[in-house]
């Protein structure tokens, strides 16, 4: 079966860049991306996209008006398509059964009965989107009870393992692409069609084709990996504040092995992002009604350990300021929820700013890249303030990390945007309150020269003092 035309139902931060990508990779097929928000669309039609990735705008540049195109025409995209990808967002369930843990399936179902009214052909239905083990069984279901005379389904999982901030280059050199389809003679050659568009770019030793079902839980098993290196080296950092030792030296040491590699072992203020969190309670929900309660006590820890990781800090930077925050001025450098893009969901920057500003500090914050009503949207919205006008009076957002500093009492740095790492921190220091704190949750400052400014700089994971670049000087580092 040959490919000619491909649908996204989704223009978010998965179904734009990717198809973006296949457009580019595969000139012979026609790519539409659709959604049901007309502004997403206009965005993607226009010379501001809504989602800030590098190399993004160049390849969408490219292709758009020629082989990539942007709709809200849903129907006809849909009926012309020979694949169609679902790329919608599936988001934690906030009411009813399975409320706080399982993953909402409506926006999934709402696709697929899409797709069952305006199908009058064949159809290859690939779900992108992350989805519980047995996802497409609901799909399938769907699409089989509604199916008109000589249309056929094939359903196949291929989710995306893409990560935002290098999501063009993660798309363009994919260490894997991973297909998951029916073991029947149809299954298998809609795996091999899914085959041949991704084998236009990605060597086919790096396709990897499984069991439906082993596709939907090798996404959240991804993930939840993911997560959990980053809990229990933030679990280290706890104990090397306590003890003197430094976690990055930790890191360094333990990376070396190469049973555990050097990857994903950087401390910091907690994961963020709208996938590790939802993805492993998405694990959790499901590893409880399979009866497993201990598979699902053992997750729960990596997610539970991130919110104490982000108190923690939280906790700190308080104590630190004398225990009190209260209008006092403090400067959040970096909102997103890492560096690289815009995207703030789950971000450690909104649990650092809600508890700083329940705590009634002025809150001065500037990123690069997240726009100024997306700041406002996350800090003042009822799930996280019953007081939304008292937390806009104390919120100012700033077009530079210079202006949101200039009389601050303290720098929370929350995003390891590069930019931060080039200021010219004498210059801050001299227009900071005294004494002028510096709390540092990705580790990326120069800690020994700040402090040799005459700032007080705590960080994650290091103990840190005045006395420290002495001792530094006499200290064995590993090479
Ligand atoms: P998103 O929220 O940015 O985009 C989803 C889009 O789908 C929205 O624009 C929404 O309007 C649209 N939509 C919903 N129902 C629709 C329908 N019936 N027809 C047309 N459009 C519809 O979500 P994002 O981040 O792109 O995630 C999508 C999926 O990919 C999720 O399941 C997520 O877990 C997964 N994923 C996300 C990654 C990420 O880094 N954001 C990485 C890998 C997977």
């Amino acid at each position: 079966m040959v490919i000619e035309k491909i649908c996204c139902l989704g223009a978010g931060y998965v179904g734009g860049p990717t198809c973006s990508v296949i457009a580019w990779k595969c000139p012979d097929i026609k790519v539409t991306v659709c959604d049901k928000s007309i502004e997403r669309i206009n965005q993607w039609n226009s010379d501001k996209l809504p989602i800030y990735e590098p190399g993004l705008d160049e390849v969408v540049k490219e292709c758009r008006g020629k082989n990539l195109f942007f709709s809200t025409d849903i129907a006809n995209s849909i009926q012309e398509a020979d694949l169609i990808f679902i790329s919608v967002n599936t988001p934690t369930k906030t009411i009813g059964n399975g409320k706080g843990r399982a993953a909402d399936l409506k926006y999934i179902e709402g696709a697929a009965r899409m797709i069952a009214d305006l199908a009058t052909s064949n159809k290859i239905v690939v779900e992108k989107s992350t989805v519980p083990v047995k996802a497409a069984e609901i799909i399938m279901k769907i699409l089989r009870a509604n199916t008109k005379p000589g249309v056929e389904y094939q359903i196949l999982s291929n989710p995306e393992f893409l990560a935002e901030g290098t999501a063009i280059v993660d798309l363009v050199e994919s260490e894997r692409v991973l297909i998951g389809g029916e073991d029947t003679p149809e299954g298998q050659k809609a795996v091999q069609a899914l085959c041949w568009v991704y084998e236009h770019w990605i060597p086919a030793k790096n396709i990897l084709t499984t069991n439906t079902w082993s596709s939907e839980l090798s996404k959240l098993a991804a993930n939840a990996f993911l997560a959990q290196r980053i809990s229990s080296i933030n679990s280290l950092s706890a104990v090397c504040e306590a003890t003197g030792a430094d976690v990055s030296e930790v890191a360094r040491a333990v990376g070396r092995d190469s049973r555990i590699g050097p990857k994903f072992l950087e401390a910091s203020i907690g994961f963020g992002g709208s996938c590790f969190q939802k993805d492993i309670l998405n694990l959790i929900y499901l590893s409880e009604c399979l009866n497993l309660p201990e598979v699902a006590a053992y997750w729960q820890q990596v997610v539970s350990f991130n919110d104490y990781q982000k108190n923690r800090f939280t906790r700190k930077v308080i104590e630190s300021l004398f225990n009190t925050v209260s209008d006092k001025k403090i400067a959040i450098l970096g909102f997103s929820f890492k560096k690289n893009t815009g995207d703030t969901r789950e971000s450690p920057a909104i649990c650092v700013s809600k508890t700083l500003l329940d705590e009634g500090a002025k809150l001065h914050i500037y990123d690069p890249k997240v726009e100024t009503d997306q700041i406002y949207y996350e800090l003042t919205h009822p799930q996280v303030t019953n007081e939304p006008e008292v937390a806009r009076k104390n919120i100012e957002i700033h077009s530079s990390a210079y202006s949101a500093v200039t009389g601050a009492h303290a720098i929370v740095l929350c995003t390891e945007w590069d930019e931060f790492k080039e200021l010219d921190f004498k210059k801050i220091y001299n227009v900071m309150m005294k004494p002028a704190y510096i709390f540092d949750g990705r580790k990326i400052l120069d800690h020994e020269a700040l402090i040799n400014i005459g700032f007080h700089v705590q960080t994650i994971g290091k103990r840190l003092s005045r006395t420290s670049s002495i001792r530094a000087q006499g200290s064995q580092t590993l090479p």
